[in-house]
């Protein structure tokens, strides 16, 4: 805890030119300074600072706030980090709350572990670039892999020497505590004896947010069977391996710009991968992804690709880790590399514009990938295929976003030709799960209660078809015997006046669709009946009908004061020149009329299914999938040629 009063010294002292300069080149227009913004990719620049507001805002993508926020936001610490950043920038001594006597041990024995990692990576550095040893062991190594001298030095990367006790030794004699170097790992005792864990490798270290050296990793040069061939620092009160990622102080800052991030297996992919000119990478170091480590990243980015090297072995054993990104609300894409290769090595064997091309054109989702990745075993077999769509639908049920959700089951439906409400059924079966909701440590609030599936909501055929199903009428009573279109009759070359009865009559009868309303359906049938023997009812026929139902509604469509159906009721132009627009009236109606009852028959097929899942019966469901994508495909068609005006 910062006392308050040296929070208000340190908002005082800061000059947000100042702290942002830092950061970000800024020329003065006029009273205001100007320059491209960090937060995100821009090349004319439209990031204010206003010093005499004491803001920054950017025009771009609207960051805004003020000299602590830009340095929280720039440098992903959180306010009181942010606020001892500015107190060291100004020289503001800091005066925190006490600590424990346990707290303060720990703490120092942090900053001891820290200060004897960063001298290590100093020593290790050293031996590198300049012992002889280093040159002609380490140093040719890393050349014979081919890096760049660029690329070793922006990691670190070093040489622990041959000799077993080499760096133990020196660290003693400039004055090292021998607990401190056995705490951190790099010197294991051994009886009385202490030597070095990493000697003859060359190291890796592994970085902080911030460039600490928290702990190493070491690579042995030649292929021993019976060494490892990594051995990385212990545990300690620094180095946690399920915290940190390998590469993240390097990639940070372009994780943040690219708004993604690469996550690849190895130190050596991660380098390779900057010298291929993609910096926004991380690697897990060969352990399976954790949940911390997603939120590191998460920091950062919603977006993560990982690249998985092309054996399919690895890749069905690592697929755990998607749903531990997706668990976390991040969305998740997935890169396969060809056979055999890993970022390193493939980046190496092609140029990087073929490599940085391949994996933009391999990205896939993941439903997309789990889907090819399996589908070859469960394809023409049902008992597979339902297996396959409960693994995806499994991934699916942890991402905490409703949004999210919905738009993985719609690829999902559509990709394995499930029916959407099949999928939200199971979806949302395995959230109401009680074992489920224990995974999911942090639930969200829309988590509870649990929503109900959607297929649950009443039913409402009528009320929505019930208005095409009068417009139909409307316009068999209103304009039925006038002229809708001329045709030339194939048989004689004769013109033939097709009259809107005729259209729709013949429209609504060949495709076997009937009307709910039975008012209506009655009306019709005397209309068809009329029609298919060249009659057309007089004016007065349904509206003088001996039946008061029929009588009624027909007066009540001829009325002008009828309200016009749904679809033209915004476009008053319309209702003056009605009968010079048949041409598009009439068939527009009956698209809407046929759509309404398609949706009406899924509406139907749906209950069928939910009952065919309960029962498990395989065959069922999919053959009622089948029909169910066959209609959405109808009603697909039929919103396009509607222009997709009426079908929400
Ligand atoms: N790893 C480890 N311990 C091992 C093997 C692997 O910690 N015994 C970790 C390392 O972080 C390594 C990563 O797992 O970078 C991936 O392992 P692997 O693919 O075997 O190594 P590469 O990264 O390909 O290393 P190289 O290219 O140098 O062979
Ligand atoms: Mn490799």
């Amino acid at each position: 805890m910062i006392d308050r009063a040296t929070v208000e010294r340190i908002l005082e002292a800061a000059n947000i030119v100042d702290v942002i300069q830092e950061f970000v080149p800024l020329k003065k227009r006029g009273v205001n300074y100007l320059g491209l913004c960090p937060f995100h990719n821009e090349k004319t620049p439209s990031f204010t600072v206003s010093p005499s507001k004491e803001i920054f805002k950017c025009f771009g993508c609207g960051k805004v706030g003020n000299a602590v926020n830009f340095i929280m936001e720039h440098e992903h610490l959180t306010y009181p980090e942010a606020l001892k950043y500015l107190a060291r920038k100004y020289h503001i001594e800091v005066t925190e709350k006490e600590r424990s006597p346990d707290e303060i041990e720990k703490q120092n024995e942090r900053e001891s572990l820290l200060v004897v990692t960063a001298y290590a990576a100093r020593q290790f550095s050293d031996n590198l670039f300049r012992s002889d040893e280093g040159i002609s062991v380490g140093l040719t190594y890393f050349k014979e892999r081919g890096f760049l001298q660029h690329t070793l030095k922006k990691f670190d990367v070093g040489y622990s020497l041959e000799k077993r006790d080499a760096f133990t030794k020196k660290a003693l004699s400039d004055g090292f505590r021998q607990d401190m170097l056995v705490k951190s790992g790099l010197s294991i005792q051994h009886e009385d004896y202490l030597f070095d864990r990493f000697s003859g490798r060359i190291m890796f270290p592994i970085h902080s947010l911030s460039g600490q050296v928290l702990g190493f990793g070491g690579r042995i040069l030649k292929s021993d069977p019976k060494s490892a061939k990594y051995i990385n620092s212990p545990e300690s009160e620094i180095y946690h391996k399920s915290r940190i990622l390998y590469g993240i102080f390097q990639a940070r800052k372009a994780i943040t710009q690219e708004d993604k991030c690469y996550l690849v297996e190895g130190y050596t992919d991660v380098m390779s991968m900057h010298e291929a000119g993609i910096e926004n990478v991380v690697a897990s170091s060969g352990t399976s992804l954790t949940q911390e480590q997603v939120r590191l990243i998460k920091r950062f980015t919603q977006n993560i690709t990982i690249l998985y090297d092309g054996d399919p072995a690895g890749v069905k054993a690592s697929l755990r880790g998607i749903d531990l990104v997706l668990e976390e609300g991040l969305n998740v894409k997935i890169v396969l590399l060809p056979d055999g290769e890993d970022p390193d090595s493939y980046s190496k064997k092609v140029s990087n514009e073929e490599f940085i091309k391949y994996i933009r054109n391999n990205e896939t989702d993941f439903i997309r990938f789990k889907t090819q990745l399996l589908i070859r075993e469960a394809e023409n077999d049902p008992v597979k295929k339902a297996s396959l769509i409960r693994d995806i639908v499994k991934s699916i049920a942890v991402i905490p976003e409703t949004i999210t959700r919905t738009v993985y089951i719609k690829e999902c439906s559509s990709f394995l030709e499930v029916a959407e409400p099949i999928l939200y059924h199971e979806v949302n079966k395995l959230r109401q799960q009680k074992s489920f909701q224990d995974r999911n440590k942090y639930p969200g609030p829309e988590d509870l209660p649990v929503p109900k599936p959607e297929v649950q909501k009443p039913v409402q055929t009528k009320s929505t078809s019930i208005y095409s199903e009068k417009e139909i009428i409307r316009l068999l009573l209103k304009f039925g015997s006038e002229e809708l279109e001329r045709k030339i009759r194939k048989e004689d070359g004769q013109e033939e006046v097709i009259t809107v009865a005729d259209y729709i009559v013949r429209e609504i009868t060949s495709d076997n669709l009937s009307f709910e309303n039975k008012t209506c359906a009655r009306i019709f049938e005397d209309f068809s009946f009329h029609v298919e023997h060249g009659i057309f009812p007089g004016d007065k026929h349904f509206v003088k009908h001996e039946d008061p139902e029929i009588s009624s509604l027909s007066a009540d469509l001829l009325a002008d004061s009828h309200e016009l159906s749904r679809i033209w009721r915004e476009k008053q132009t319309y209702v003056e020149t009605e009968n010079m627009k048949l041409r598009d009236i009439v068939p527009d109606a009956v698209l809407k009329f046929k759509s309404d009852k398609i949706k009406a028959i899924r509406k139907e097929i749906m209950l069928q299914l939910e009952e065919a899942v309960r029962q498990n019966d395989t065959e069922k469901i999919l053959a009622l999938q089948k029909r169910f994508n066959n209609l959405s495909t109808a009603l697909g068609i039929i919103s396009k040629k509607l222009g997709n005006r009426i079908l929400l």
